[in-house]
């Protein structure tokens, strides 16, 4: 394991949002403020026009389930397992391909044009999640690939970051709005029920196999608080949808399969901010139209975007993600639902654990039904 990853012992210090933190204490630890302002100047941005007056209710703490752990011991040894990975030509994908190699891991990709990617470390099947047919045929390269043998692992990683106003900009640019929405449901969400259904008939039914998506904090939030709001994570609104839907999905499928006596045990991965091509360029699906190198015209969306570029090119390198899969992997019970990140700095500040968590915080007070300490009675 690196050793800049060993950061996320029970034992050590938390990074707590802290009752006296401003609000641009807040955006500091997360970076937003400085990036977006060092981008493109944005002090009137769309994110920064609201003024929250009322802090984050810090009654109720909050405790993610930070991987990978410090102090690990693996259980199962993976030498000699079949995964399968989509969206494993670079980033997130690519990198837990590796960690798996690593461990003696028989590793199949996927991506929409492999031979984009000669001199791959493990071999690249195409495969489009958002297209059924780009599906079917994937799913018989791979039997054809596999040659008789189950899959063991199965991780559902594809996706790509979807990133607009709320609403069309233009009342004759919501054709566009709505077409992109979609494909964003279909690579975000339906794509991988599509994978895993193709898929399930092929997992293993031994006493070991796995099935693990690449979620997001982002499907944890809703970006209806006034924290959310300063942070411009209403662009984000159907990217935390479908990772939302994902999230429903996985952890539903994980409790059925349980109670059907299945040996497939389910698990959800939740990066913070990840030093990725997430949001590079053309790669996100955009709700409202970019330029050809994925700029806006509308300067709120654009310094929403340069913030973004500036603090995923910033954040936690892949291979902490690649190394929270192989920890989970590497357990006999593997934990439902997991946030890659950390409660350390720098870490803490290169994940946006500290904003994230307040957030969830400021979130949760106007929650449906809000989590707050025993015997509090019902928030207001
Ligand atoms: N980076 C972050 O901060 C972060 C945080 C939370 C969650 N995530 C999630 O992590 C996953 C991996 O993203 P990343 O950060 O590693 O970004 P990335 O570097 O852009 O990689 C995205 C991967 O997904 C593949 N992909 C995109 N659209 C696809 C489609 N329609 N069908 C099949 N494959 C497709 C790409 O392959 P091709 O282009 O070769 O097809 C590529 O391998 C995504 O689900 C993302 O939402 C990322």
């Amino acid at each position: 394991m690196p050793r800049d990853t060993r950061r996320n012992e029970k034992s050590q210090p938390r990074v707590e949002p802290n009752a006296r933190s401003t609000r641009r204490d807040l955006l500091k630890a997360g970076g937003l403020l400085v990036a977006a302002g060092a981008g493109a100047g944005i002090a009137q941005s769309a994110f920064a026009q609201s003024s929250p007056t009322s802090p984050p209710p810090l009654a109720t703490e909050v405790s993610p389930r930070y991987f990978p752990r410090d102090s690990f011991v693996p259980e199962i040894s993976l030498g000699g397992k079949v995964a399968v990975i989509t969206g494993a030509s670079r980033g997130i994908g690519l990198a837990t391909g590796r960690a798996l190699q690593a461990q003696g891991v028989t590793v199949i990709g996927t991506s929409r044009l492999p031979a984009y990617y000669s001199g791959h470390p493990f071999p690249l099947l195409t495969l489009d999640v958002a297209d059924p047919a780009s599906v079917d045929a994937f799913a018989s390269q791979l039997v054809a690939m596999l040659d008789g043998r189950s899959i063991d692992i199965l991780i559902n990683n594809a996706g790509r970051l979807v990133v607009g106003t709320a609403i069309p900009i233009a009342p004759q640019l919501a054709p566009l709005f709505e077409s992109q929405a979609q494909l964003a449901m279909e690579t975000l969400h339906v794509g991988h029920v599509r994978v895993t259904n193709r898929l399930l008939p092929l997992m293993s039914q031994s006493d070991y196999s796995r099935l693990l998506f690449t979620a997001s904090v982002a499907g944890t939030l809703t970006g209806g608080s006034d924290l959310s709001e300063a942070n411009g994570i209403s662009f984000l609104s159907t990217y935390n949808s479908g990772k939302r839907a994902l999230l429903a999905y996985a952890n539903s499928l994980g409790m059925f399969l349980k109670v059907s006596g299945s040996p497939i045990q389910v698990s959800t991965v939740n990066p913070m901010f990840i030093r990725t091509t997430l949001a590079d360029r053309l790669n996100p699906i955009f709700l409202e139209p970019v330029d050809t190198e994925g700029n806006s015209q509308n300067p709120y969306l654009q310094a929403f975007l340069d913030a973004m570029r500036a603090i995923t090119a910033a954040a936690l390198p892949a291979s902490f993600v690649a190394e929270t899969y192989a920890q989970l992997l590497q357990m006999n019970a593997p934990l439902p639902n997991v946030v890659t990140g950390s409660t350390l700095e720098p870490y803490a500040s290169q994940c946006g654990s500290a904003l994230i968590e307040s957030v969830w915080l400021a979130e949760n007070a106007q929650a449906p039904a809000p989590l707050g300490p025993a015997g509090a009675g019902p928030l207001e």
